[in-house]
Formats: C-alpha cells, structure tokens, sequence
C-alpha cells in the first residue's frame, strides 16, 4: 500500500475507533527460526505497546482481534500457548490500572476456564470508571457468531413479546452486538501483508477505511501507527454521499 506521509507524528483528524487485526506472529517468529510461541509472546508486548500509544495520542476506542473463533483449528499445544498469555496478561492488571483504561473482552468467553473467566469479569468491573481509551480485546471472536448471538436474542425478544417483528432496524442489531453502545469502527488496520477480514467486526466495519501493511505485528511501532492514521486522515469519507 502506498502511504503519502510519513511523518512520524499524529494528523489531527483521528478515527474515533481502531479496529486492529494483530496478524503476523508466526511468520515474525518463522523468520527468526522460532517456535510460532515466541512470536505470540512477541505480539503479547507489541499490543501493550500500541495500547499505550493509542491511549496516549487520545483514541477513544481500539479493538484488538486476538483469536478467532476459527483460530481453534490450530495445533493444541499453539492454541493452549496463546491462553496461556492471555491469562497472563490478565493476572497482571496493572495492565491496564496503570494506563486508566477501560477493558472489555468480545466473544464467547464461556469456554474459558473458572479463572480467565473470573479475571476478565474483574478486570471490566475495576475498569469501568476509567476515563481514558476503551479497548475491546476479541478473543474466541467471529463476527458471523456475534450476529447469530444477536438474532437469536431478537427471536427471544419477539417471541416474549417485548419486541414486535416490524421494529427490527439496524439498531435493534446494534444493540445486541458486544460493542453495543459503542461508535462503529472507522479504521481498521491489518498488518502482515493479507488482505482480509477473517471474520473480524463484520458489522461494524460496514463503513470502516482500511489500511493494510506489510509489517509482521510483533514489528508494529508508533511510528507505524502514526502511517496509518495519516492514510486514514488522507482519506475521503462519503458514507453514500457527495463530498
Ligand atoms: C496472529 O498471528 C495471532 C493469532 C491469530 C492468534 P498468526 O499466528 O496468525 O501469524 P501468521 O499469520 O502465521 O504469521
Ligand atoms: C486473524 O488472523 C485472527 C487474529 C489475528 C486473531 P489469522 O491468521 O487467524 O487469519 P487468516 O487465517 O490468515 O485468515
Ligand atoms: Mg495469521
């Protein structure tokens, strides 16, 4: 992709929210003749790294796509590494104490076991009044699942009588998707080189800009962050209209 500035500071027109798909460990790790872990392990600080960065720089919300719900298709021994640092990243909530940081976690968590589903249930409630950026961390994430879950609550609602089948609109969806209350997402960015969603956001990002990079995500740095927000901020935004 071809990038018109690269100025190592931020526009001043910033996407309200970033959604990021960290992509790229196991080729980091590959290159360096390591197992696939130590490029996981790598991806682990580059995403407390672009956490920091983005809450500094004043984004409001960065979701983060950590592991799909396809990402079960891995090897055991790969998948159990990469719950292992999540629990880690969660037995350490200074994580996100230190950094005033809202956390939420999007996805089916109930296949977790009793302590990650504890620490994630602790760490959004000690988060809640925290004023800074808001970050969704995606783990066990689809977006076809997301939508699923919601009309099959939509079902429930009009079969309880709380909500009539004429009253279905966009926001009836919205509102039952995990980002419910949330703005949609304006920029999302994919490093490694793939050119594809894998099922990340699939409803927020309807109207989303997207910004792909060659960079392997154990790699991403400020300075690439600051690429694709001026891309972004280059960008001509119609949503349908004439500008
Ligand atoms: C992204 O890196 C991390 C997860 C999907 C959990 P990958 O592990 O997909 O890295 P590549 O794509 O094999 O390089
Ligand atoms: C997308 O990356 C999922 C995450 C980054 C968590 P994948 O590496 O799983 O996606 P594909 O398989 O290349 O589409
Ligand atoms: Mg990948």
């Amino acid at each position: 992709m071809f990038f018109a500035k690269r100025r190592d500071s931020v526009p001043e027109v910033l996407p309200t929210h970033i959604g990021i798909i960290m992509d790229g460990n196991g080729r980091w790790a590959k290159k360096r003749g390591l197992p696939r872990f130590a490029g996981h392990k790598a991806g682990a600080d580059a995403f407390k790294r672009t956490v920091r960065y983005c809450n500094r720089i004043g984004i409001r919300y960065l979701t983060v796509y950590a592991f799909s719900t396809e990402n079960w298709a891995r090897p055991k021994k790969e998948v159990d590494a990469i719950i292992e640092l999540l629990r880690d990243y969660l037995r350490d909530a200074e994580n996100y104490k230190k950094e005033n940081v809202r956390v939420r976690f999007i996805g089916d968590i109930s296949v977790f076991d009793e302590e990650i589903q504890r620490r994630i249930a602790e760490s959004e409630q000690e988060s809640e009044d925290f004023t800074g950026l808001r970050l969704n961390i995606a783990v066990n994430y689809g977006g076809k699942a997301e939508i699923v879950r919601a009309v099959r609550e939509i079902v429930r609602d009009v079969e309880n009588g709380s909500l009539l089948p004429d009253a279905i609109d966009e926001e009836a969806v919205d509102s039952r998707l995990y980002t419910r209350g949330q703005p949609p997402v304006d920029l999302v960015i994919r490093p490694s080189g793939e050119y594809r969603l894998s099922n990340f956001m699939i409803w927020q990002t309807a109207y989303a800009e997207f910004v792909f990079m060659d960079v392997l995500w154990p790699d991403f740095s400020p300075h690439d962050m600051n690429r694709a927000l001026w891309e972004y901020a280059g960008r001509n935004r119609r949503f349908g209209g004439v500008k």
